[in-house]
């Protein structure tokens, strides 16, 4: 088998760049990237690249050079699931909102569609890709699936799970660690690996057995929750003693064998990945009824909870115990710098515990829109959504959310938030002007010079 087209079932922020880069470096191989949202397809369409569904530094250039030569989007499944020798399944799976797992398990319905999807359609042999972060043995379950078909196809099932960050994708995707590539069948691992090798050092390109693969994934993620929950927890000991968390992490990483980073302290990790894999860890943990393994992995989360919870509790408490009627700037709603992904953005639950204080909130982002924001408060249920949008405004420029606030509260570490100019904003505001820095990106001593009561974590 030739590999000359492959499909990607999902054109999220891991299928878009994912195939962007693969097209990009593999011009022989037609790439089409499938979706059921005929809206999101129409926006990867678009002639105009600055209304690309997602925002990811470097994509569009590259989405201009490959799409309509090798890079395609299109909402006809099935004519893209025939012709392709390889399917990356690159769908969500988020965790269960229902039923036996509800709020720890990943909801794999639409994982499974797809392999039912891929195992009408096939008249041909295929390897199929898992892309999506899955629980452990869930390919047993797409394998079950496909090998059913009572046809005499044969189906390659390869665990490929992505570690791309959101506002890196592409340097991540272009210089990646290691791609980790993990089956049964040797022929297959094989193609795979020969897509990869058209930019990727051998040595890079790691081959396992399929669980491992799995497990890796979740793995990762879970340790680089671990570390930002680890300095967080130390944070808060920090806002007691007078030291610095800042200096704490820097003298830490300092330590080879610990390492410089994931050691900002900050008002809580957010993303589609984090707590979900974790959930999903403690999840699978439970259900071969290992406990402490599983208490060990849920204190990550319980921990990241607390953070955001006590971030707006400290707010509270220094804006002399009440925030009610009070104007708060939020400065970002992203749940970091370079996206306009807002899954599990620390801000929206930071807003909901203001709002639920009466704050009047006022909120810039450079890249979500008003609607993205009142829809992540929407979906948390706590209130009516005209409730939402008079306790939410939407600021168009930093300057207009900060005019006669109380306080600023810094939610997403946007460059451009450093070199804004403080004193002119430090004029707009009432008196005390408090800033409240979820991300300790400003300098204190500045701050307090220009006239600000600066609170930052961990200082
Ligand atoms: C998601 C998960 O969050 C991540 O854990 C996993 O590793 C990959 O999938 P992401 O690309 O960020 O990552 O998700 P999202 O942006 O929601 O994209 C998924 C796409 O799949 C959506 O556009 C959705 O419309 C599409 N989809 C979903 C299908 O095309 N078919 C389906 O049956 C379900
Ligand atoms: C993560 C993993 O890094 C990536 O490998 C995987 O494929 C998907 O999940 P992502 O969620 O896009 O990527 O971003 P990441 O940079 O990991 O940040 C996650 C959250 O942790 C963000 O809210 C970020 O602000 C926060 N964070 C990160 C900190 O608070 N402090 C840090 O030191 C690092």
């Amino acid at each position: 088998m030739t590999i000359k087209n492959i499909c990607c079932i999902g054109a999220g922020y891991v299928g878009g760049p994912t195939m962007a880069v693969i097209a990009k470096n593999n011009p022989n191989i037609k790439v089409t990237i499938v979706d059921i949202n005929a809206e999101r397809i129409a926006a990867w369409n678009d002639p105009d690249l600055n209304n690309l569904p997602i925002y990811e530094p470097g994509l569009a250039d590259i989405v201009a050079e490959t799409r309509g030569e090798n890079l395609f989007f299109s909402t006809a499944i099935d004519a893209a699931i025939d012709e392709s020798e390889m399917i990356f399944i690159s769908v969500n799976t988020p965790t269960k909102t229902y039923g036996k797992g509800k709020g720890m398990a990943a909801d794999l319905k639409y994982i499974e569609l797809c392999a039912r999807n891929i195992a009408d359609v096939a008249k041909t042999d295929k390897i199929v890709v898992e892309k999506s972060t899955l629980p452990v043995r869930t390919a047993e379950a797409i394998k079950s699936i496909l090998h059913n078909t009572g046809n005499a196809i044969n189906f390659h099932i390869l665990s490929n799970p992505e570690f791309l960050a959101e506002g890196t994708a592409v340097s991540d995707l272009l210089n990646p660690d290691r791609v980790l590539i993990g089956g049964e069948n040797e022929d297959a691992i094989a193609q795979l690996a020969n897509v990869y090798a058209a930019w990727v050092p051998e040595d890079k390109i790691l081959k396992t057995n399929l669980w491992s693969s799995e497990l890796s994934k979740l793995t990762a993620n879970a340790f680089l929750a671990q570390r930002v929950s680890s300095i967080n927890a130390i944070s808060e000991l920090c806002e007691h003693t007078e030291a610095n968390v800042n200096e704490v992490a820097k003298a830490i990483g300092m330590d080879s064998r610990i390492g410089p980073k994931f050691l900002n302290a900050s008002i809580g990790f957010g993303g589609s990945c984090f707590q979900k894999d974790i959930l999903n860890l403690v999840y699978i943990a439970k259900s071969y009824n290992l406990t402490e393994v599983a208490d060990y992995w849920e204190q990550v989360i319980i921990m990241n909870d607390h953070q955001k919870r006590r971030f707006s509790d400290r707010l509270i408490k220094t804006l002399y115990n009440t925030v009610s009627g009070k104007k708060i700037a939020m400065l970002g709603w992203a749940f970091k710098k370079d996206t306009n992904d807002t899954r599990e953005s620390a801000a929206i639950y930071v807003a909901d515990h203001l709002l639920n204080e009466q704050a009047e909130l006022s909120v810039y982002d450079p890249k979500v829109s008003k609607l993205k924001m009142q829809s992540d408060l929407n979906y948390l249920n706590t209130r009516s959504e005209s409730e939402n949008e008079t306790g939410l405004q939407t600021a168009h420029t930093p300057y207009e959310a900060v005019k006669e606030a109380h306080a600023i509260a810094i939610m997403t570490e946007w460059d451009e938030f450093k070199s804004y100019d403080w004193k002119a904003i430090y004029k707009e505001m009432k008196k005390p002007a408090f800033i409240f820095d979820g991300r300790n990106i400003l300098d204190k001593k500045e701050m307090n010079a220009i006239g600000f009561e600066y609170y930052a974590i961990g200082q």
